[in-house]
């Protein structure tokens, strides 16, 4: 049996693949958080691998706060990025894999179609930034999947979805962005894709390089907002505004819809629609 290791498993995603693992049960699920993994560390991570004989990471850890990031680049930096390359090397030496887990906030959303893996970088943020470092520090890994997403929200944790939920039951009003446009992501969604990577392991077919993930469909801030309010029969009034009349510390892609044919490609995948997941997820909440 496979042992396999989560970090950062007490995040949203994290607790997603907590979830969801009993469904496979042909894997050994190891469930870290910097506690037990404090991934910065890099003796730690070494030890770790050796003494559980892991055969493949999924780093779902990460330095998530946008906006804090940008007074506070040095500390995400070493989460985003030199703790994924301590992960990189570890995985290496004990010829482990590792699914990593990136964000289309690497892109700088000048773009009018959707990006694919091969359109150039170029963060608006300084949280974009260390996650495309985190990025280049798996470049000379060809034993590495890294999956950008977009919009990421789940039952737990601090996301948009939750937000909305939360503020609308307090407020009668709420000012949304209509000019960022993208995809939200549900956390369930991505962790059963991170599940097929690992059954096709099983069989030979790990194909490492980048890939684009999040659920079908695009729409902005401001029409995600209207769909949870509507979901939740709440009578809040959604009101559309501009970025520029709600500034916020770190610069966001106006446009960073993924384009997801690489994904669908490789593993065969028929994702669903945000509206689909949201409702789905919105369902168990209630
Ligand atoms: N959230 C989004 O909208 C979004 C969008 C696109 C991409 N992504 C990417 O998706 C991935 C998962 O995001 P998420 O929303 O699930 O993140 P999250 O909820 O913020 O969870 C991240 C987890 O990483 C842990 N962590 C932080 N530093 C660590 C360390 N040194 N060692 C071990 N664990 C550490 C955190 O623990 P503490 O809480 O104890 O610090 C937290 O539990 C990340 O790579 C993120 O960049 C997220």
């Amino acid at each position: 049996m496979k042992n396999i290791v989560v970090t950062g498993a007490n995040g949203q995603l994290g607790n997603a693949f907590r979830r969801l693992s009993p469904e496979y049960p042909q894997f050994n699920f190891f469930f870290t958080d910097a506690d037990t993994l404090d991934i910065i560390n890099k003796e730690a991570v070494r030890s770790y691998l050796q003494a559980n004989s892991i055969h493949l990471i999924i780093n779902a850890a990460a330095y998530t706060a946008v906006d804090k990031a940008e007074t506070d680049e040095v500390a995400a930096c070493r989460i985003n990025c030199e703790a994924v390359r301590n992960l990189s090397e570890a995985a290496a030496e004990n010829h482990c894999k590792l699914i990593h887990i990136s964000t289309d906030y690497v892109f700088d959303g000048t773009n009018c179609r959707p990006y694919t893996e091969t359109d150039p970088a170029c963060p608006v943020s300084a949280y974009g930034r260390t996650k495309l470092s985190g990025e280049a520090a798996l470049q000379d890994n060809a034993e590495a999947v890294i999956i950008r997403t977009s919009w990421l929200y789940s039952e737990t944790g601090n996301n948009f979805v939750r937000t909305m939920l939360r503020l609308g039951r307090e407020r009668d009003e709420l000012r949304v962005v209509f000019d960022q446009t993208g995809t939200p992501t549900y956390a369930g969604d991505l962790a059963k894709v991170v599940f097929a990577i690992l059954l096709s392991a099983e069989t030979g077919n790990f194909k490492s390089g980048i890939y684009h993930y999040s659920n079908e469909g695009v729409c902005s801030w401001y029409d995600f907002a209207l769909k949870i309010m509507n979901l939740a029969n709440l009578p809040c009034q959604i009101l559309p505004v501009e970025t520029k009349d709600y500034p916020t510390s770190a610069a966001r892609p106006p446009y960073s819809v993924l384009n997801k044919t690489k994904i669908k490609d490789a593993y065969h995948l028929t994702i669903p629609h945000w509206e689909e997941s949201l409702k789905a997820m919105m369902s168990r909440l209630s």
